[in-house]
């Protein structure tokens, strides 16, 4: 068991930061995916927490104890790559046992702990075989059994589904998790894919070019976006965010349409937005309610089908495509006028210069 703690971490390649000063706390047990597009610093971030990369400056410590310079063997982490490197010459008993007998751990412990992890990941009638006889998934099982057979405090997982087929990576997406579950060991897991983000994480981080943009549950991420940024990474499309001009009560958007801000936001809109009035508005997808009173103007573009639900795309005007979740039997022609509201509740404000979340002022009541 393992808590992670990184103060003030950093790496620079040459002139180049592939990390820029960060903080972050991993509790004990916790799952926390760290999310962000190519090159943004997952796997760097990572490769300094297992200790096979030096950090610049800051300082990485393993349940209190300060590992900044330790080596890779004396953190009792394991790493789980996306390509896993099963030694082809030997049988999967073999492959799993390696950690074990590199330990120096006696014949009985290896053979019981084996057969244990083995069982765990049902790969007990593979044991004989070797790797290259395997389809893909099982081949990460094994890797993932090579990983858990030495009981590591924490597990650093690299994309370690990135080389599957959807279908596997689905599959081996709720065994990763079931085996948190079951053993509850604090696991740092890198992906650039927000929904495997989202199904796997107790906690987020979304990095964007070396930066942690925000730390936090998924709904969190998903509801409540620190900023612009993340508010385009995370859901599929993206959060809705539609620029405008706020004024008394009310934000001007595209098409001539007036929007009333939801009550509880005119106060933070009040003493937070510019005097030229600028503000974007977001909301998700299925915050959009269409109906004939509804209080934007907008067209219908496309829609797409997606099985349970379609997917409207609404031109508001030319320039400006909001998507919204609608049922199944709702069928609109493409180019038909239509309207829709936004839910109160899940409408989000953006300033356009600093791209950040505004924060809701909570109005006490007496
Ligand atoms: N050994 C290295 N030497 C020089 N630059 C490096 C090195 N390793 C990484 N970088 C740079 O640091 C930045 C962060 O890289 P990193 O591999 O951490 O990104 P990532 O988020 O894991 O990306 P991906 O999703 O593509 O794996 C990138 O710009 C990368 O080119
Ligand atoms: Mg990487």
């Amino acid at each position: 068991m393992a808590t992670i703690e990184l103060e003030r971490v950093e790496k620079k390649f040459g002139e180049s930061y592939a990390v820029k000063p960060m903080n972050l706390t991993i509790t004990d047990g916790e799952f926390v995916v760290l999310l962000g597009p190519s090159g943004c610093g997952k796997t760097t971030t990572l490769r300094m927490i297992s200790g096979l990369e030096t950090v610049t400056t800051g300082n990485i410590s393993l349940n209190g104890r300060d590992v900044t310079w330790a080596h890779p063997s004396e953190r009792d982490i394991a790493f789980v790559f996306q390509f896993f490197a099963l030694y082809p010459h030997m049988s999967v008993r073999d492959n799993i046992a390696f950690p074990l007998q590199a330990q120096g751990e006696s014949g009985d412990v290896i053979k019981q702990r084996v057969s244990e992890v083995a069982k765990m990941l049902r790969i007990e009638h593979l044991l004989r075989s070797r790797p290259g006889s395997l389809s893909g998934g099982d081949q990460q099982r094994v890797a993932l059994a090579r990983a858990l057979v030495r009981r590591p405090a924490a597990f650093l997982m690299d994309e370690p589904l990135g080389a599957l087929d959807a279908e596997f990576r689905e599959a081996m997406r709720a065994e990763i998790k079931r085996l948190h579950i079951d053993q509850h060991a604090t696991t740092v897991y890198v992906t650039h894919d927000q929904i495997e983000a989202m199904a796997m994480g107790d906690r987020i981080v979304v990095m964007s070019a070396a930066v942690i943009q925000q730390v936090g549950t998924p709904a969190e991420v998903y509801h409540n976006p620190s900023n612009l940024f993340v508010a385009r990474f995370i859901g599929s499309p993206g959060m809705n965010l539609v620029g405008g001009v706020y004024n008394d009560g009310a934000v001007m958007l595209p098409g001539g349409n007036r929007y009333l801000a939801p009550p509880d936001w005119v106060r933070t809109l009040n003493n937070t937005v510019g005097r030229e009035g600028k503000v974007i508005l977001g909301f998700r997808p299925e915050a959009a309610r269409v109906h004939e009173q509804g209080a934007i103007a907008a067209e219908v573009y496309a829609d797409d089908m997606h099985g349970g639900y379609s997917m409207l795309h609404l031109a508001v005007d030319k320039d400006t495509i909001v998507h919204a979740r609608a049922s199944r039997e709702l069928h609109l022609p493409i180019g038909a006028p239509m309207r829709f509201d936004i839910d109160p509740t899940m409408a989000r404000f953006f300033d356009p210069n600093t791209e950040a979340a505004l924060k809701r002022e909570v109005v006490r009541r007496e």
